[in-house]
């Protein structure tokens, strides 16, 4: 992880972020463990939980807890319950800055009346924005948050290339189905809904878009895809893929209609996208888990639905989520977002702002050095002129 690795040793040159509590939700992987390590760097006190209880990565935690430097409560699989004692604990651990991955520790925070000594926070997920703008739309918002999911090269790294791939590995790694010749149906056509529709493509699979945006749906056209509702696209698909951010875009109207052995998938941070209690009732018994990671769901016509990972994120809970290259510019960023929040101290206005985008020039700039890129730049004249209004 170069790009980090070159935030992290600015970072120990100069700890500008001594002492600040950062408390973090993310999912507990080796990457997070890098940017845990490059925030200590930096003088901060950090304190991580698990953004999901299935992301987790067991001996990442144990690597954590052995060196001693941060704090850390999660393991693998833990119970709804231990999983929200663990986020509520942190929430009201007087933390500075938060770092969040869905807006949970954020809202636990608020929810809880935890707030009067935190600077800002960084949120990394859409969902997670989207939960902010109500807040602060509703009066309810007490800090300031960057939303760094916005910056492009999240959407860049993180949603298009790291989500496209890592969706495809997750339900490789838990189906080993061959894409090539097979009709793959993407519900969303965000940055990470591109992703997963292009990777696919990539893979010789037949690709329908399913989305509520005229302008995504256009473009989703416009890139070659087969752009129907879900409700045609249900009768087509043998692999469905959720990544839309909306709670029941695939539901029991949608099974009715669904060849025998479809597999459905989720990449959305969370579980809400596949609708799991009308799953539940279209089935005549519990699911069987046919496969680590597979559960079928028998219908009454003899149908069978291959549900993947329970419905839970499925790069995390069926893969190692995005590869290191990718947290690299992501970690980074969120690495220079809270030095910026440690800097303003606090004069930010409760609401939700855009990451400067120095910050995220500053993170391409790192990126494309580490590979080895040079690119060109205006001189004075041409600068004159792309300036000047005649
Ligand atoms: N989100 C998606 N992939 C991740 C990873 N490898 N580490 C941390 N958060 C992630």
């Amino acid at each position: 992880m170069p790009v980090l690795g070159a935030v992290g040793e600015r970072f120990a040159a100069a700890p500008g972020l001594a002492g600040l509590r950062i408390a973090a939700c993310l999912h507990l992987t080796a990457e997070t463990a890098v940017f845990a390590r490059v925030l200590r760097a930096g003088g901060a006190r950090v304190a991580l939980c698990a953004a999901n209880p299935l992301s987790t990565q067991d001996e990442v935690v144990a690597a954590l807890l052995a060196e001693g430097e941060v704090e850390v409560s999660a393991a693998r699989g833990e119970p709804r319950a231990a999983y929200a004692a663990h986020l509520a604990r942190l929430a009201s651990s007087a933390p500075q800055v938060m770092i969040d991955d869905g807006a949970e520790l954020i809202v636990c925070a608020h929810e809880q009346g935890a707030t009067a000594g935190l600077i800002g926070a960084v949120e990394n997920t859409s969902p997670g924005l989207v939960r902010l703008r109500a807040m602060a739309a509703d009066g309810a918002l007490r800090c300031a948050i960057l939303a760094v999911n916005e910056a492009l090269t999240e959407r860049i790294f993180n949603d298009r290339y790291g989500t496209g791939q890592s969706t495809l590995d997750g339900v490789l790694r838990a189906t080993n189905i061959l894409l090539a010749g097979r009709t793959v149906v993407v519900l969303g056509y965000g940055f990470a809904g591109r992703g997963v529709a292009r990777r696919a493509q990539g893979a010789g699979a037949v690709v329908v878009v399913c989305e509520v945006d005229p302008l995504r749906a256009l473009e989703a056209r416009m890139d070659g895809f087969a752009v129907m509702p879900a409700l045609a696209a249900a009768a087509l698909g043998d692999v469905f893929i959720t990544v839309s951010g909306a709670p029941s875009v695939l539901r029991g109207e949608h099974f009715e209609l669904m060849r025998d052995r479809a597999v459905l998938a989720n990449a959305g941070h969370f579980d809400v996208e596949i609708d799991l209690p009308a799953l539940a009732a279209a089935a005549v018994d519990p699911p069987r888990e046919v496969l680590p990671l597979v559960d079928e769901y028998v219908l009454a016509d003899g149908r069978r639905l291959h549900l993947l990972a329970k419905g839970r994120v499925v790069n995390l809970a069926a893969a190692a989520g995005h590869p290191a290259e990718v947290m690299d510019t992501s970690f980074a960023l969120q690495a220079l977002a809270v030095e910026h929040l440690a800097r303003a101290g606090g004069s930010l206005e409760a609401g939700v702002h855009p990451l400067a985008v120095e910050l995220d020039r500053e993170v391409a700039r790192l990126k494309l050095a580490s590979l080895g890129i040079e690119i060109d730049e205006l001189d004075e004249r041409q600068q004159r002129y792309v300036r000047s209004f005649r």
